[in-house]
């Protein structure tokens, strides 16, 4: 009997089916998502749902007599890897690594894959973008040596999944996921049935056998992985590389974990020979400090558990022709429109006729509210020329009438600005004392904006 195919219209952002085109997606509302697959209707004998690896009868347990102990978990060389994991790879998880074009998903795959094949076993790494070529070229360049990591160049999952029988690794990569098919699917590789059906083979392959799989994921332009949001169901756990292209910093954020904290982040370095870990990412990023320039504040902010200072720099300029121009780098453009608001209203700031940048050191990206505070007083530090005091660090979210809010984890933030040799920190009205608060750290405790900047920023 021959397979009937037929084709379907199918969102490639979230896997909706529809038999005729749409220009806007009915399920997840994006627009022009819509691509003709080819989709089996039925298939005889349903060979293809079958696993190929054939699953130990299921048997229902009581909750209270489940082994809860955790295998061992695979530890990666980078301490900033590990703690973005959760505290290392567990055995039989699928990990997706998202990124944009060029930010160096290779490069720390192919590194970790080649430490990883020193302590932990093989490692068997499929490139359907890279010829071996070009791959021993990166790692002769990295310097990576070892006997245990397999290179492949393959794009057909079955083929792959014979090599992993055949090579029995500990880690399977897979760069990327958008470049591999299946002969079950027709539809053309990297479309949402394609990377569907191929995570879904790998996955079944991570559950029995214990394999720990890597999937490379492409971006869109929205910074979404290509395609599917299916694909960030079928995996364990989501992390993200992210920086600025042309500065060195990336980080490795963790979106979802089922063995973990999201929002973790490990700090690197893309350096000549490789990424390296920056372990005091607060420290690499105060580094090149000018002290008492007008125009910046250091922020105190949270990436997942750990406090990270930065710097803010603002820079306010007459505008010269035409509406004026709000420029953030790494802060929320509304979250800058909102802080030049208060200040114009509350403070009297003339910065409707004022061009205004904002620049965050280091490429990072500062989306959180505690953010707020420094953001203002590196705007107005600008506006009125006047530095802001060198060992002071602020912490606060600014409410619509200037007053300050309170934040989270302070006590984890003050920690860090002592530790980075702050004397003194900004908050909101704190309503009870910080529980242990670092010795030697004053807190300036003040209500609002106007406040705040009536010590940040003096007007002799
Ligand atoms: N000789 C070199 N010295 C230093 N850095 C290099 C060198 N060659 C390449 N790079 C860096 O490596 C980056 C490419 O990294 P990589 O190939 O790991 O990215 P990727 O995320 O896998 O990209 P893609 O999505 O295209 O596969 C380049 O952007 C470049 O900055
Ligand atoms: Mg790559
Ligand atoms: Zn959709």
């Amino acid at each position: 009997m021959a397979t009937k195919t037929r084709s379907r219209w199918v969102c490639q952002e979230c896997g909706k089916q529809s038999l005729r085109y749409m220009g806007r997606c009915p399920s997840c509302g994006e627009f022009n998502t819509m691509v003709e697959e080819i989709i089996e209707v039925s298939r005889p004998g349903a060979r293809a749902m079958q696993p190929r690896v054939v699953l130990p009868n299921s048997a229902p347990q009581r909750l209270t007599e489940v082994n809860t102990e955790e295998g061992q978990r695979l530890l990666v060389p980078m301490g900033e890897f590990n703690r973005v994991l959760g505290g290392g790879i567990v055995p039989g998880s699928i990990i997706l690594i998202g990124g944009e074009p060029g930010i160096g998903k290779s490069t720390i795959l192919i590194q970790t894959s080649a430490a990883l094949a020193q302590t932990a076993g093989r490692v068997l790494y499929c490139s359907g973008e890279e010829s071996a070529r070009q791959i021993k070229m990166r790692a002769d360049r990295l310097k990576l040596e070892t006997d245990d990591l397999f290179l492949v160049t393959e794009t057909n999952i079955k083929t792959i999944l014979d090599h992993v029988y055949n090579i029995d690794p500990t880690v399977l990569v897979i760069d990327s996921i958008q470049t591999m098919y299946t002969d079950d699917s027709e539809s053309s590789p990297g479309s949402v049935s394609q990377v569907r059906e191929c995570a879904s083979r790998l996955q079944m392959l991570a559950k029995t056998s214990g394999v720990s799989v890597f999937l490379v994921g492409h971006v869109t332009k929205e910074g979404n992985i290509a395609g599917p949001r299916v694909l960030e169901h079928l995996v364990d756990t989501v992390l993200y590389l992210e920086g600025d292209p042309f500065q060195s910093y990336r980080l490795l954020r963790s979106v979802k974990n089922r063995f973990g904290a999201t929002s973790e982040v490990g700090v690197f370095e893309m350096t000549g020979m490789g990424m390296a870990e920056v372990p005091n990412p607060s420290e690499a990023f105060l580094a090149e400090r000018v002290v008492a320039a007008p125009g910046t504040a250091i922020a105190v902010t949270m990436e997942g558990t750990r406090p990270l200072l930065v710097e803010i720099q603002a820079l306010t300029s007459q505008t010269t022709f035409g509406n004026p121009r709000r420029t953030p780098n790494g802060v929320d453009y509304n979250r800058l429109l909102l802080i030049s608001a208060v200040l114009s209203k509350r403070l009297g700031l003339k910065l409707h006729e004022q061009d205004i940048f904002i620049n965050v050191v280091g490429g990072l990206n500062v989306d959180e509210p505690a953010s707020d505070l420094a953001m203002a007083v590196a705007l107005a530090s600008s506006y009125f020329n006047q530095p802001t005091p060198a060992d002071m660090a602020f912490v606060g979210e600014i409410g619509l009438s200037g007053e300050l809010r309170t934040v989270g984890q302070l006590a984890a933030r003050l920690a860090e600005a002592a530790k980075l040799g702050f004397k003194r920190v900004m908050t909101p009205r704190l309503r009870r004392k910080v529980v242990d608060a670092p010795k030697g750290l004053q807190l300036v405790e003040v209500r609002n904006i106007g406040e705040a900047l009536a010590i940040a920023v003096p007007k002799d």
